[in-house]
């Protein structure tokens, strides 16, 4: 892919050590934009300074929400070097979920040059405190202007970095989630096990009201039956019974997490038993209530591992593990972070340098 370069004249001064680094509020210098029209194909890749966009009015992404996107982060190393967690997973999931919404197609591999170039280019921007990182946001989205319903013809996809701390305000402290009674987020056949923004759109109400109520997120039932544990607004989730890890299985209406995915092969590979299968909201209760639901987390890029110390359904809060991070989460969080930050050897082969400018 050729990618034309325009530098800003006006860098911005990047945040020193110690700088809070709020989750999305701060963008880099740049931005990668590359157009597409069903004339010429995908085309103009370029990188550009960071700043608005002008749109028609009636672009399809602004009245039908025809977009989708991804999320992966880029970390700095002891060594100062940088390096990117999966992102072949991602831009693998960025191809399916722009193919689901019938958006002009990207590969995956245009989706990884893109991502790796942006990032080696940016790469000064990548944080270097403990626990920060530098998150990527790919996305694709429709720009035809006519508003009538029809193929789309005409698209953008662009790439934004900022660099960010915890995504939670609670950092690694157990996290209160509501399980949502009412709004479902996804039905099987939609679009649930794609990164799109109407996953997000539908959960909104629920996810304000939760937070009114003081809880951190909401865990979503399945849209059938309400019933089966799905999955938190921004992360999937798991949960530690009896000594086992349990994780709703991808039934068609849960996102497949690149976390989740690294979690159960990292769990499985230190010995321990992980099941993918249906799990109601009532067999969770009743293991807290039982004394045998031993701790409950999240994973997701974003969030990375985060532990939930407080469920609330039907009007009652119930304590996991008496609101304390738990043995196997911190392993886990531990396992990750220390691959993604270079700290222990990358065993997998997750990683992928990213090469100094
Ligand atoms: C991510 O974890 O990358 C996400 O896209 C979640 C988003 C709600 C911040």
């Amino acid at each position: 892919m050729e990618i034309r370069i325009e530098k800003t004249q006006t860098p911005k001064t990047k945040p020193g050590k110690g700088a809070d680094l709020p989750f999305g509020h701060i963008f880099t210098d740049h931005m990668f934009i590359m157009d597409y029209d069903d004339g010429q194909g995908w085309h103009d890749a370029r990188i550009v300074p960071f700043g608005p966009i002008s749109m028609h009015p009636g672009s399809t992404i602004l009245h039908y929400g025809a977009g989708a996107f991804e999320g992966l982060k880029a970390y700095r190393k002891a060594d100062g070097t940088c390096q990117l967690f999966r992102p072949s997973e991602n831009a693998k999931r960025m191809e399916k979920s722009v193919d689901r919404l019938c958006l002009p197609h990207i590969d995956a591999a245009t989706v990884l040059e893109a991502i790796e170039t942006f990032v080696t280019f940016e790469q000064d921007w990548v944080p270097s405190d403990p626990g920060t990182s530098l998150y990527i946001r790919p996305f694709e989205f429709g720009c035809d202007e006519p508003i009538g319903l029809h193929g789309i013809k005409k698209a953008k996809f662009m790439i934004i970095t900022c660099p960010v701390g915890n995504y939670y305000k609670e950092g690694l402290k157990p996290v209160k989630i509501a399980i949502e009674e009412h709004d479902v987020r996804a039905i099987r056949g939609g679009t649930g096990d794609c990164k799109v923004g109407g996953n997000y759109a539908a959960s909104n109400r629920a996810e304000h009201v939760a937070e009114e109520n003081g809880f951190t997120q909401v865990l979503w039932l399945d849209g059938v039956h309400q019933k089966y544990i799905e999955e938190v607004g921004s992360m999937n989730v798991m949960f530690k019974i009896n000594g086992e890890v349990i994780t709703p299985k991808l039934t068609g209406s849960v996102l497949p997490g690149i976390t989740r995915k690294s979690a159960i092969e990292f769990l499985t590979s230190k010995g321990y038993k992980v099941t993918e299968r249906l799990i109601s909201a009532e067999e969770v209760v009743d293991a807290v209530k039982n004394g045998t639901l031993e701790e409950a987390w999240g994973t997701g890029t974003a969030a990375v591992v985060s532990p939930i110390g407080v469920l609330h359904y039907e009007g009652v809060d119930y304590k996991i593990n008496n609101n304390e991070i738990g043995e196997v989460c911190h392993t886990l969080y531990e396992g990750l972070t220390g691959i993604q930050w270079g700290r222990t050897e990358d065993t997998f082969g997750w990683t992928v340098p990213i090469k100094k400018n």
